[in-house]
């Protein structure tokens, strides 16, 4: 038996605190027992409980190489493959945005619309990535026992990919005959569903929630913790804010094309996410494109400024 072969947990554990706290990883032992715990598939508990547990050659392998990939800054949740949202357990790969908890502020929003005196009310999640706010937003609309025919829940994303790993989790989580999936740029998928569903006939309210790209170039060389993340996921332009000015002039044209039909036009409520940073330009912005919107700018439990809220009549 070789050196390796004899290692115990408490032993891996030193070997990866080495690793992680040399290249500057935050709470390099959480993490280290975190890792460890996902190549045992055991709970962190029974790392602590049993440090003296000897592991295998094979998972002292497997445990070096998912070191070396935290250390070259490959986010947790894309190692580990899953990340914790809103409660709900989401599968992540490298073609999605990892869920951030500050983002579980607009799944919050979103169902203070859910209740809409038994009227119709369509969801829409753009920029879906992993899926997480819309499937978020519809377990908690069919646990609370609302009646789902009273909604339709819809989802984009440009990324075929994210697509893809956005139904796996609607799947995952068993809400994925309720949503219907989309391909293409922000609204444009779905323009005719807008128009047609439920509108007609029917007062309804739409509410989109958007967390869109909205970093700069410049942001994103200067974050080494988000290089491994999808930049189609994140970069914005030069202001950030090249997802959201499109947006609202898309929400512009469908309220455009609907007022020429003489439909009644849908309170329309918009939650999008941004950087702390963008306070004043966002509200330039609304201000310029939508001048008739109320809208409020929420900070995050950090005390940043994060979720614009805006509300179209
Ligand atoms: C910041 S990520 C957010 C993902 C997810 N909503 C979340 O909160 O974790 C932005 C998402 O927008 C998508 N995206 C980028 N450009 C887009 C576009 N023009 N139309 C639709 N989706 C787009 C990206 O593929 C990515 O999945």
């Amino acid at each position: 038996m070789n050196k390796i072969d004899s290692l115990n947990i408490r032993q891996a554990l030193q070997f990866a605190l080495k690793q992680l706290s040399k290249n500057k990883i935050l709470d390099p032992l959480f993490e280290a027992e975190l890792l460890l715990s996902n190549i045992l598939k055991k709970e962190r508990e029974h790392i602590l409980t049993y440090p003296n547990k000897k592991i295998s050659q094979l998972q002292f392998k497997k445990f070096k190489t998912a070191v070396k990939q935290r250390v070259n800054n490959t986010p947790f949740a894309y190692i580990s493959e899953y990340k914790y949202f809103y409660g709900l357990k989401f599968f992540i790969n490298n073609n999605v945005l990892v869920p951030r908890p500050e983002t579980e502020m607009m799944v919050e929003e979103a169902l203070k619309y859910s209740i809409f005196n038994n009227q119709h009310s369509i969801f829409i999640d753009i920029g879906t990535g992993s899926g997480c706010i819309i499937t978020a937003i519809v377990k908690n609309i069919l646990d609370s026992g609302l009646e789902n025919s009273n909604y339709t829940f819809i989802a984009s994303d440009i990324s075929s990919k994210a697509l893809a790993t956005a139904k796996k989790n609607a799947k995952l989580n068993k809400v994925n005959r309720f949503i219907k999936f989309y391909q293409g740029n922000l609204l444009h998928p779905i323009i005719n569903i807008i128009n047609k569903s439920k509108i007609e006939n029917h007062k309804s309210q739409i509410i989109i929630t958007a967390n869109l790209p909205y970093l700069t170039p410049t942001q994103i060389k200067n974050s080494p913790s988000i290089q491994k993340e999808p930049h189609l996921a994140l970069t914005a332009g030069s202001d950030g804010l090249k997802y959201y000015r499109i947006l609202f002039k898309q929400i512009n044209s469908i309220r455009y094309h609907l007022k020429a039909k003489c439909y009644q036009l849908p309170a329309t409520q918009l939650i999008l996410e941004i950087d702390h940073t963008q306070k004043t330009s966002i509200t330039k912005l609304i201000k310029q494109e939508l001048p008739k919107a109320n809208f409020e700018i929420k900070k995050d439990l950090g005390g940043h400024y994060r979720l614009v809220i805006i509300s179209i009549n």
